[in-house]
């Protein structure tokens, strides 16, 4: 059976990226990307909002996406050093990243917040990436699958569809550290996602699930095989051409 769920291999390079050299790697992936002519799987970064246009344009026609971190949930207005979703649209983004931990932690963004954002990206005519995550005092309290259920039940807008809306989970603890779940972990995380999405979403076998925290070119392949893992969110590993690239190939 032909697969539905076209994997997203997608890099966030977080604060991280001055022009000369993070068009050199936004080259280094795009003539990649071209060169793959890759049908079966889609790849992103989402460099630093002051670099969205500049990859943009280093990005076109080669097949590489382009993305935004964050955006605000207005469309324009009073609200200084905001980004709206509009503006990433206009910069050459085609994805936003909302609610991920660290600016849920950093800017105390709740789920509230991040639903509102997830709207702003459609207004705008982005496809959100949905994050959400259990912290390590969460997991240990045997929390996790309520966290998440939480989680999603407050971020993800009414009326999402598998073609609107892209879920990545990160546990907290595996962000940054190398640690990541054990396979059956992630597995059972990311069913248990799809199982609350039934009830959010009306065509929830379609929505792509993916995984981040610590993955990189050694385990990618092990984790984007576990179930229901439909692509990948990449922090550190996407700062590397070559990392990054090699979790693109295992997906
Ligand atoms: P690392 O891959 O550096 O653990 O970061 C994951 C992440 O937060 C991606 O959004």
């Amino acid at each position: 059976m032909a697969r539905t769920r076209r994997p997203l291999i997608a890099g966030n390079w977080k604060m991280n990226g001055l022009k000369a050299d993070a068009i050199a790697l936004a080259k280094g992936v795009a003539d990649a990307v071209k060169q793959a002519g890759w049908t079966d799987r889609e790849v992103l970064v989402c460099p630093p909002a002051t670099l969205v246009s500049a990859i943009a344009d280093a990005a076109r026609g080669t097949g590489l996406l382009v993305g935004g971190q964050d955006c605000h949930a207005k469309p324009s207005g009073a609200h200084t050093g905001e980004i709206a979703a509009e503006m990433l649209r206009d910069a050459g983004a085609s994805h936003v990243i909302v609610g991920h931990s660290e600016r849920r932690t950093d800017c105390g963004e709740t789920d509230a917040i991040v639903r509102a954002k997830a709207e702003a990206a459609w207004r705008a005519g982005l496809l959100p990436i949905v994050c959400i995550g259990e912290t390590l005092a969460e997991r240990e309290a045997g929390k996790t699958l309520a966290v998440l259920e939480t989680q999603l039940e407050g971020s993800v807008p009414a009326g999402a569809t598998a073609a609107t809306l892209v879920v990545a989970y990160e546990p907290v603890w595996a962000i940054g550290t190398g640690k990541t779940p054990t396979t059956p972990e992630v597995a059972a995380a990311h069913a248990h996602i799809r199982k609350v999405l039934t009830g959010l979403v009306a065509d929830a076998a379609g929505v792509r699930l993916l995984y981040g925290g610590s993955v990189k070119g050694s385990n990618a392949a092990e984790l984007l095989a576990a179930g229901d893992v439909d692509g990948a969110l990449v922090g550190g590993a996407s700062l590397k051409a070559d990392e990054f690239l090699a979790i693109a190939k295992a997906a």
